[in-house]
């Protein structure tokens, strides 16, 4: 049963978001408003904003925003009836009873992070209690502060040890499913997914742990099993080990990268704690804008094998896509992080890192040796190989200083090369492909929002919108959810209120973030009626194109098919809208 909107808006009205933000984040008066360090993303100089007349807040940085509830929500990880209830005990308003459910049940993240928890104590229960575990552990160099600080756990020998320990404890079979800690089997039963191996937690950037990995003891294979993505586990958005080097990566300035389990924590042991590991996968956008917030360079500690030298190429290319400066440290054949410190200390590991080799240097180095540059043949294939890389490096300066660099390298023509590399252009730098769409779609999705925004001042402006526009011409359909929203209070002579209207979709991101964003960016607005007008027209006009656009390509199917009575008819379809573009 969901909590009565009435209770939802006594809550908002008897608590003042301002006042509940400072807990968490130090806020300065500025004007009507209040401004603070975003608490979502790194920054140093604030873009976050609190309207205490609008009961709002609003990132500039990274567009988180909404009401009080949609800051608890996103700051305490927890859902919108959990958020309301947390205010309305402080103030004092007593809500029914969510139909006998308590408050953990409410959400199933919230339950798989309980269950993960208690699974970490029970694997560390049998790690204690393990001694060959405990002399794997020894054996590779694991000491027990170590152990402690990465919660590393046993998981014994038995199909159905965590599963009859948690059915004890009450928690149903289904949910141990739902966490990836069992498996179905085909008698309508589970058994433990993990038997016999060192345990590794996945903990996220607010110590909730995510899954596990987990290793064998011996030879045998496969050599690691990790958990499956579950609700609160997603493989390509976590770094291993972020939540306990971040703070180290902020002070170095940089990350070593590396790929396994162990490759991270015995380096952290011996003293290089600036490092995450990817767990042998190719990284992905989420994750590099993630390491993003602690540090602008990266260097990768990767084996000099085939596989590692793909594994770092691959790798390469995201982050220099997404502005971060690359390094690439080789280790000598047959070593890893893990196995090199062992052998020749921490000293020897950061030396080497030092010496890493920018990303150009090394994947030039890497192509001379595979293709002979005397030949014109090998000239082309190694610009082949290069220009796509240097492509996507965003800065002009830098792009234009490795051409030139190249060029000499291979002794070619410059102005030749430059050439080569607009080709490659259109069909590699996929991100400013895509930059340029979302500019585009921005564009109209702006309109949209500033009309919202006027809106949002309700009276004669609602008025306005509605002579000139349906819902349906808001072509975003969270916009166009709001904006029937606003129609329908209107028409009920009910107050438009941001802060509430964000509690009417329940707090969903979509709406929170929308709203919050069109209240300041009516704050910022001189001339409303201006702005309305000019806004509709864009709107119309960008849908008449979008039409013209999509009548033109029926047009052509319909032409190819030889399908004379449609044609025709899209035709006339056309010529009645053209007529419109031109009044
Ligand atoms: N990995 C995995 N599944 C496998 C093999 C590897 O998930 N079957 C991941 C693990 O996260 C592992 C990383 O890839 O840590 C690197 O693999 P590898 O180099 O083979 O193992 P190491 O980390 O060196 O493991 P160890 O030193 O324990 O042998
Ligand atoms: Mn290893």
């Amino acid at each position: 049963m969901p909590i009565p909107e009435n209770l939802i808006d006594q809550v908002q009205n008897r608590t003042d978001i301002v006042e509940v933000i400072s807990k968490y984040v130090p806020l300065k008066k500025t004007g009507r408003n209040f401004k603070g360090n975003c608490p979502f993303h790194h920054e140093k100089t604030p873009s976050f904003i609190v309207s205490p007349d609008k009961q709002i807040y609003h990132c500039f940085g990274c567009a988180a925003g909404g009401n009080v509830f949609s800051f608890l929500m996103k700051q305490e990880n927890i859902t919108f009836p959990e958020a309301v209830e947390m205010l309305a005990e402080k103030v004092g308003i007593v809500l029914p009873r969510q139909s006998g459910q308590s408050k953990e049940q409410a959400s199933l993240a919230n339950q798989l992070y309980k269950v993960n928890e208690l699974a970490t104590e029970y694997f560390q229960y049998h790690l204690a209690n393990n001694a060959q575990a405990k002399e794997y552990l020894a054996k590779r160099g694991i000491g027990p502060d170590t152990i402690k600080e990465f919660n590393i756990g046993y998981s014994p020998e038995s199909w159905d040890s965590l599963l009859t320990f948690f059915n004890k404890k009450g928690v149903a079979s289904d949910l141990l499913e739902k966490a990836g800690l069992v498996i179905p089997n085909d008698r309508g039963g589970h058994y433990d997914r993990f038997r016999k191996r060192i345990i590794f937690p996945i903990v996220d950037l607010k110590d909730k742990t995510l899954g596990f990995g987990a290793r064998v003891l011996d030879a045998s294979l496969p050599k690691y099993m990790n958990s499956p993505e579950t609700t609160i586990y997603s493989k390509g958005r976590n770094l291993y080990g972020l939540n306990i080097s971040r703070e180290h990566i902020k002070k170095a300035g940089h990350a070593l990268i590396v790929e396994g389990y162990l490759d991270f924590i015995i380096p952290y042991q011996a003293g290089v704690k600036n490092l995450i590991a990817t767990l042998g996968t190719a990284l992905t956008i989420d994750q590099v804008k993630l390491l993003k917030r602690f540090a602008n360079t990266v260097i990768m500690v990767y084996d000099p094998d085939e596989a590692g030298e793909a594994a770092s190429l691959r790798n390469t290319d995201i982050f220099i896509a997404e502005d971060v400066n690359v390094y690439i440290a080789e280790l000598p054949a047959g070593y890893d992080p893990d196995n090199y410190i062992q052998k020749f200390g921490a000293e020897a590991f950061e030396k080497l890192a030092k010496s890493a080799k920018n990303i150009f240097d090394y994947k030039i180095e890497k192509l001379l040796g595979r293709f002979n540059i005397k030949t014109s043949n090998g000239k082309a294939a190694v610009a082949g190989e290069m220009l796509p890389t240097i492509s996507k490096i965003n800065n002009a300066v830098l792009r234009s200083d490795l051409m030139k660099r190249l060029a000499e390298k291979l002794g070619v023509d410059p102005d030749a090369l430059k050439e080569e590399l607009k080709k490659v252009k259109p069909d590699y730098s996929a991100r400013q492909i895509v930059a340029k769409a979302v500019e585009v779609r921005k564009d109209t999705r702006t309109a949209q929002e500033m009309v919202l925004a006027v809106m949002l001042e309700g009276g004669a402006f609602v008025d306005a919108v509605k002579k000139s526009l349906v819902p349906d011409e808001f072509v975003n359909t969270s916009i166009r959810d709001i904006v029937k929203a606003i129609f329908d209070m209107h028409d009920q002579n009910l107050e438009i209120n941001p802060a509430k209207m964000i509690s009417h979709f329940n707090n969903s991101s979509d709406a929170a973030v929308i709203i919050s964003e069109a209240v300041n960016l009516s704050e910022m607005m001189l001339d409303k009626e201006r702005v309305l007008a000019d806004c509709i027209a864009r709107i119309k006009k960008d849908n008449l194109n979008y039409q013209l656009t999509e009548l033109r390509s029926a047009i052509k199917t319909a032409h190819d098919s030889n399908d004379e009575t449609r044609l025709n008819d899209l035709i006339k379809e056309y010529d009645s809208l053209i007529k419109i573009t031109k009044v």
